[in-house]
């Protein structure tokens, strides 16, 4: 649940303000040495036919103002663990294999309307080398013309959501929660999707 809003306390009497994503850190595997894939589609390597694993996800959704306004344009970097709970990144100490056909970024941009959609695979959860486990979770970062905001998305239903200090830190954590389900039309196999919108202080 990603997308509550509030009344506006100026302006018309019927005009609504969505409430600002919370914010999460960056965190240590922001991708140093790869290139994003710019096709919106993590699941599958450029020019290739193969499938990295793990359960396909479609994730879709709209980046807007607090004013509600679509902010088209915007730039989304995604990064993300394989199935495995594994990051391409020279800093990652977990011993969770790579998986060949899954590099783990992309880079999206709105449309006119605000919105973006990506495929990708369900991360996995991983340790940390402070001994905690992190909840299965893909990063963000969203940049309009005025504002920038990094947060991270979570899928509901993990155990570890529950004790997690980085999602429980959030002010409202389940506005970081996504719920994955059987898409309206089918899309591919198995695949699941999911919604999230982002709601920046200003576009
Ligand atoms: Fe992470």
């Amino acid at each position: 649940m990603n997308h509550q809003w509030s009344k506006a306390r100026t302006g018309p009497a019927e005009a609504r303000a969505f409430a600002i994503t919370p914010p999460q850190i960056v965190g240590p595997f922001y991708p140093i040495t790869e290139c994003p894939d710019l096709a919106s589609d993590l699941a599958r390597p450029s020019g290739s036919t193969a499938e990295a694993q793990g359960q396909l996800i479609y994730v879709s959704g709209r980046v807007l103002a607090s004013s509600g306004a679509p902010v088209p344009q915007a730039r989304i970097d995604i990064w993300q663990a394989n199935a495995a709970g594994k990051y391409r990144h020279p800093s990652d100490t977990n011993r969770a294999p790579l998986d060949p056909n899954f590099k783990g970024f992309a880079r999206l941009t709105t449309d006119t309307s605000g919105r973006y959609s990506f495929r990708t695979i369900k991360p996995g959860a991983y340790p940390t080398p402070e001994g905690d486990i992190r909840p299965p979770h893909i990063h963000m970062s969203v940049e309009g013309r005025f504002d920038r905001l990094v947060t991270q998305l979570y899928f509901a239903g993990e155990a570890e959501n529950l004790t997690d200090r980085w999602l429980n830190a959030a002010p409202h954590p389940e506005r970081l929660i996504i719920t994955l389900q059987e898409p309206a039309s089918r899309l591919e196999g198995c695949a699941l999707a999911a919604h999230f919108d982002i709601i920046l202080a200003s576009g």
